[in-house]
Formats: structure tokens, sequence, C-alpha cells
């Protein structure tokens, strides 16, 4: 039986931090700030909303940790600022070298899947538009669980949508939490 990889998406194949030009047009050198507290503020919100099964999709945590880190970093951002911002959430770009690593991985015979918070509709536009859907078999999303990581029933339902045991799955994830979820549900994880 072949090995089956799980990729988490935001953060680790694709850069969030790829906000950052479009909000230095806009806010200068605070940028690179903003953007991290930007994205402190979208998984809080998931884990908040997970934990009071609360559910709104990822795209609501996305929108709403920006009004956030407007009002609480005092950025005064127009609608249409802030429907641009988002907008540039579904055209982040890959890391630099997440084409290469996931061509080779493909090649040498791994079962390669997206698994994310986001919804499959945003997922799946982020890959095409990075680039590097075609190296993936599939994608899985928490949404449709209505659940956020780092939940184990999200683990549990990428192996039952996968068809993988998770003595033969690895999470492959840059966020701490992700891994330590994966970990627990019983799948093999890498940082
Ligand atoms: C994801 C978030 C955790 O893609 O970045 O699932």
């Amino acid at each position: 039986m072949s090995i089956t990889l799980a990729f988490d998406v935001y953060g680790t194949l694709i850069d969030t931090q790829g906000v950052v030009a479009g909000l230095e047009r806009l806010i200068g050198d605070r940028a690179a700030s903003f953007s991290q507290a930007w994205r402190d503020k979208q998984l809080e919100y998931s884990f908040r909303r997970g934990l009071m099964q609360s559910y709104e999709d990822f795209g609501v945590c996305t929108s709403q940790a920006l009004d956030y880190t407007c009002l609480y970093q005092r950025v005064a951002l127009t609608e249409g600022q802030k429907a641009d911002l988002l907008a540039s959430y579904g055209s982040l770009p890959a890391f630099g070298d997440v084409a290469e690593g996931l061509g080779r991985l493909q090649d040498a015979g791994y079962e390669l899947y997206a698994f994310s918070n986001g919804t499959r509709a945003a997922v799946d536009s982020v890959l095409k538009t990075a680039g590097i859907s075609s190296f993936l078999r599939g994608m899985v999303s928490c949404d449709d669980l209505r659940t956020f990581k780092p939940n184990p029933d999200v683990y549990r339902y990428f192996l039952q949508e996968t068809n993988s045991s998770a003595d033969k799955t690895w999470l492959v994830s840059s966020n701490p939490f992700d891994v330590i979820g994966a970990v627990s549900a019983g799948l093999c994880a890498a940082w």
C-alpha cells in the first residue's frame, strides 16, 4: 500500500504572507506585522469557532480577522480596500520550492492531497492559481464537517475520504497545532 501525504495548504503550500505587497501599497512598512497579526487572528477565530461549535467558514474567519486587525492596529481601510485584500487571498502564491518538491514526491509514488480548513471552492481556486493543483490527487476540506483543525474528527475524516490508513498517512504542515492534532488522531506527521 502506498504512502499518503496530506499537505496543509495555507502557510505550508501557499504563502499567506503574499498579501504583504498589496498591504505595503496601503500602509507602507507596517504591512508585514499587520499581515502576521491578521493571520494569527484568522487562526484564533477558527479555534474559537470550532470550540464554541459556532461554525462560519474559513473565509468568514479571514474577513472578520481583517476587520479586527484594522481596528486593533488603527488602520482605516475602505470596504473596497478590504474586499481587494480578501480577493488577493484567493490568488496567493505557492512557496518557491513547492512545485519542485511536489513533483519529486509524485514521481516517487506518494499519493498527494491538499488538506485544509478552507472551503473546497477557495482551496481549489488558490491551488489552481498557484499552478500546483496538477500535482495533487485531490483535496479534503474541513468545511465538509463544519469544523476546523485541530479537531481530531477532521483528521479521521481525511483518512476516510482518501481511503487511507493512519499508519501509512503523513500530515505535512507548517502549523504546529495541525501536527499535534494529526498525531493525536493517530496519523504520522512532519513539521
Ligand atoms: C489550512 C490552515 C490551517 O490550510 O492554514 O488548513
